[in-house]
């Protein structure tokens, strides 16, 4: 067991846990931080999607020995109120169907915003390719991140 100094939604955090330990897990059953979701624990479904230093990753493929010193931002830390723009466009495009999904699509979406204002349809349907979506709500989604990137 090593400790692990790193931080989480803008606080630091020491964890201690091995070195090979899923940061999904950490997140999960040592911080609490359950807006995060396990899907399939093997980097193919994007449910457990969070920023490490402002990239999106797969927290389930993303090791303990990876994030030292990084700044890890989860779906509770996008925004302090739900105010994030993509927040609100999910709540106006009413995107969730079963909602198990959804943590993960917003994380990757923010991802694509921070770096690119106004995406076109093709590179929002690029970028979010590979975040499955068991209810089919892709059309929901992409109108949600098209609805976004006008009023944020
Ligand atoms: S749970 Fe990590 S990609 Fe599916
Ligand atoms: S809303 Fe159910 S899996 Fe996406």
């Amino acid at each position: 067991m090593t400790t692990f100094a790193f931080t989480v939604n803008g606080k630091p955090a020491n964890v201690e846990a091995d070195a090979d330990t899923p940061l999904l897990w950490v997140i999960r059953e040592h911080l609490k931080l359950t807006g995060t979701k396990f899907g399939c624990g093997a980097g193919l479904c994007g449910a457990c999607t969070v920023h490490v230093d402002g990239k999106a990753v797969r927290s389930c493929q993303t090791q303990m020995s990876e994030v030292t010193g990084k700044k890890i931002t989860t779906i509770e830390g996008l925004s302090h109120n739900s105010s994030h723009p993509l927040q609100k466009a999910w709540v106006a495009e009413q995107v969730p169907q079963c909602g198990y999904c959804q943590s993960g699509q917003i994380m990757q979406a923010a991802s694509l915003l921070a770096k690119t204002k106004s995406p076109t349809r093709e590179q929002i349907v690029e970028h979010m390719n590979g975040n499955i979506c068991r209810c089919g709500t892709y059309p929901r989604i992409v109108r949600a991140i098209e609805r976004a990137s006008k009023e944020g």
